[in-house]
């Protein structure tokens, strides 16, 4: 059992507690630690042993590429190669932010961090601790922290520390560390954006939209449905808890229900969100979807918002939790 160690607003107890993370990451530990998107469970991504860690807390496939976060632009050199102008144009706009471009990789990111694969996923998180950490990690002598979002393969995202503690507590050893930096503020993963073609392609979609990303490079985004490229998140069920998710506003009564506040409560169906914007609907669905697993609810109903922006984020993550 790893402990959560609050992260201090004493300048003094902050700046011993990352750099106690840091030496934890360099030494092969796990560190899992708060971004704007969601909660990651961090280790050196140039240290295979830690990596390995990462794949057995979270039970998930090894062959699933891990998205590396840096502390700066000048640190993608060391894991990638062959930058588009506009991928520079993504990083100068985006930066630090939710956004993880795919790049081609130079010899420092091992088959162990991009699945076999001959490109990488790079980000600069947008959280003050993340930062923190980085720069911590960076002035021990590290290059970047590999980190998938810290659940088990398959369930929901943590987006504050004690859902990190809940999903991987039993998982982590007694000095890997959960730093808990609050709720993060986005509550859905970065957008992937494919960075290895003549112009970008998104391949997750998130708070960075392609209106965003094609006001950035003055380039047409590429339909994401004709990827080809391995996207963990891409297949039919992720994000799924326990209850079962049903699109719609159906909910019969004992069952959750999920909704933009301007759609009333159907009777006797237990509200587990009333988010007033598609931007708190992001940040609220996670733990809105934990919420009826941990009130044991076996169904829960989420009406998806409509529109662009990071409504196609939401219906993307909803639809998956739906599947299978
Ligand atoms: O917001 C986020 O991106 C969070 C925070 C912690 O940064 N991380 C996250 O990691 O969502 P994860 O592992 O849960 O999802 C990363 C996704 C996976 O679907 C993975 O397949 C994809 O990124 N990915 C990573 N490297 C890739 C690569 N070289 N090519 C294609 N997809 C890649
Ligand atoms: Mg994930």
């Amino acid at each position: 059992m790893a402990y959560a160690f609050r992260v201090s607003k004493n300048p003094a107890e902050f700046l011993q507690a990352l750099t106690q993370a840091a030496s934890r990451l360099m030494a092969g530990g796990l560190v899992a630690f708060p971004t704007e998107t969601v909660y990651g469970l961090g280790a050196n991504a140039e240290d295979e042993a830690g990596v390995k860690r990462i794949y057995l807390a979270k039970n998930r496939p090894a062959d699933h590429p891990l998205i590396v976060h840096i502390a700066h632009p000048s640190d993608l050199d060391h894991f990638a190669s062959a930058v588009p102008d506009y991928a520079n144009d993504l990083m100068r706009d985006f930066w630090p932010g939710p956004m993880t471009l795919i790049l081609p990789r130079t010899k420092n990111a091992k088959d162990f961090i991009t699945g076999n694969q001959e490109t990488v996923g790079l980000r600069i998180p947008n959280h003050p601790v993340a930062l923190a950490l980085l720069l911590a990690y960076k002035n021990q002598g590290g290059h970047g922290i590999a980190a998938p979002s810290a659940n088990r393969y398959g369930s929901v995202s943590p987006t504050d520390a004690k859902a990190v503690e809940t999903e991987l507590g039993d998982h982590l050893d007694a000095d890997d560390m959960i730093l808990d930096g609050g709720t993060s503020e986005v509550g859905l993963e970065s957008t992937i954006i494919d960075c290895t073609g003549l112009s970008p392609k998104i391949l997750r979609p998130g708070a960075i939209t392609a209106e965003m990303i094609e006001g950035s490079t003055s380039m047409v985004v590429a339909d994401p449905s004709t990827n080809s490229i391995r996207v963990s998140g891409s297949h039919a069920k992720h994000y799924s808890p326990k209850a079962r998710v049903i699109v719609g506003s159906e909910a019969q009564a004992g069952e959750g229900f999920i909704a933009l506040s301007d759609h009333p409560t159907p009777i006797g169906a237990i509200r587990l969100a009333e988010p007033s914007n598609n931007d708190e609907f992001a940040a609220v669905l996670y733990s809105a979807l934990r919420a009826a697993d941990e009130q044991n609810l076996n169904v829960v109903h989420v009406l998806p918002p409509e529109g662009d922006g990071i409504a196609i984020a939401i219906r993307d993550r909803i639809q998956r939790a739906a599947a299978g």
